[in-house]
């Protein structure tokens, strides 16, 4: 499977970019860089980063959208530190993004594989979004995208309504719905429901010594946010659920749904809305995971993680 990973590093990012490295089923190629979590530069820093601990140069890095498509730039580093990564440390990289951005990077790959590449959107679709407005053909030829994205009937973890992807770009997730795209959504829904705890870093104990540690320096800071802000024990390890689904849909029940999102909401803006009962008449545009086995994927997430 040919993928493109999308993401704004970001703490569960580099989860999923861990558990990327253990799923020789993916086939990377080409990591797009996002603001979102924290700057694009420090995400692009970060994902840099990362790619040196995973023995990940060979994957081209591209920086991308320094900021949504109509909105305010939004950062969240209460939620994932100053750097991004919570109290992990890794080396400056040495690793240099290629001079390509995100963007044109994506198109360049999609005409190049037409109806081969995935594209696992981590955090906001600005860089999709901008490749889908400066190439319209692109819609028929990408195979499909896997979004970490919204919220059906979760609280939203941005504003009461809203997902913190959704909420830092509505205008670019609109574009998206509206691709006609073969579109998997995975909302806060099931990844609330999967909380990385002290007792799963515990389960790490067969690990590459230093992405144990980074898994639990990074974690620590991310457990601390969700207790703070959220009363949570555990942190809601959202990406790496969307990257395990790639390999293994049956961690979670799909439901086909025509969503919408709202952009002009006073309270509302950039809720999606799952029209369950079809009450609009509109025919589906998303395939949305609302149950999750927790257990199974955990337990997928710590075996593959400890191959490493
Ligand atoms: O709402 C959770 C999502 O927003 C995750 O992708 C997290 O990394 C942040 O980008
Ligand atoms: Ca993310």
């Amino acid at each position: 499977m040919k993928v493109i990973l999308d993401t704004d590093p970001g703490i569960d990012d580099a989860l999923a970019f861990i558990l990327l490295k253990a799923m020789p089923e993916i086939s990377l190629q080409a990591i797009t860089v996002t603001h979102g979590n924290t700057s694009v530069e420090k995400c692009t820093t970060n994902a840099l980063k990362l790619v040196e601990l995973l023995g990940m140069q060979d994957i081209p890095v591209a920086m991308g959208a320094t900021e949504p498509l109509v909105r305010a730039l939004s950062i969240a580093e209460e939620t994932h530190g100053d750097t991004g990564l919570g109290h992990a440390i890794l080396p400056e990289p040495k690793t240099q993004v290629i001079q390509e951005n995100a963007a044109n990077l994506i198109i360049d790959i999609v005409n190049a594989n037409p109806g081969e590449i995935t594209i696992l959107c981590i955090g906001p679709v600005t860089n999709l979004a901008l490749a889908l407005l400066k190439e319209p053909t692109l819609r028929k030829k990408i195979k499909n995208v896997v979004s970490m994205a919204g919220t059906i009937h979760y609280p939203g973890n941005a504003t009461p309504s809203s997902e913190y992807n959704v909420f830092c770009d509505p205008e670019s997730f609109d574009i998206l719905l509206r691709s006609g795209i073969d579109l998997t959504i995975i909302p806060l829904d099931v990844t609330y429901q999967c909380l990385f705890t002290k007792a799963h870093v515990a389960r790490l104990d067969s690990a590459r010594e230093d992405i144990r540690t980074f898994i639990d320096r990074s974690t620590a800071f991310y457990m601390e946010f969700h207790a703070e802000y959220q009363g949570i024990q555990g942190c809601a390890i959202n990406d790496p659920l969307a990257a395990a689904i790639l390999v293994k849909p049956d961690l979670v029940t799909f439901r086909d749904y025509y969503v919408d999102i709202e952009l002009h909401g006073e309270f509302t803006t950039a809720k999606i809305s799952a029209d369950h009962f079809n009450a609009t008449g509109k025919a589906p545009n998303a395939k949305v995971a609302m149950e999750v086995n927790i257990d199974a994927f955990m337990d997928f997430f710590i075996e593959r993680v400890s191959t490493i």
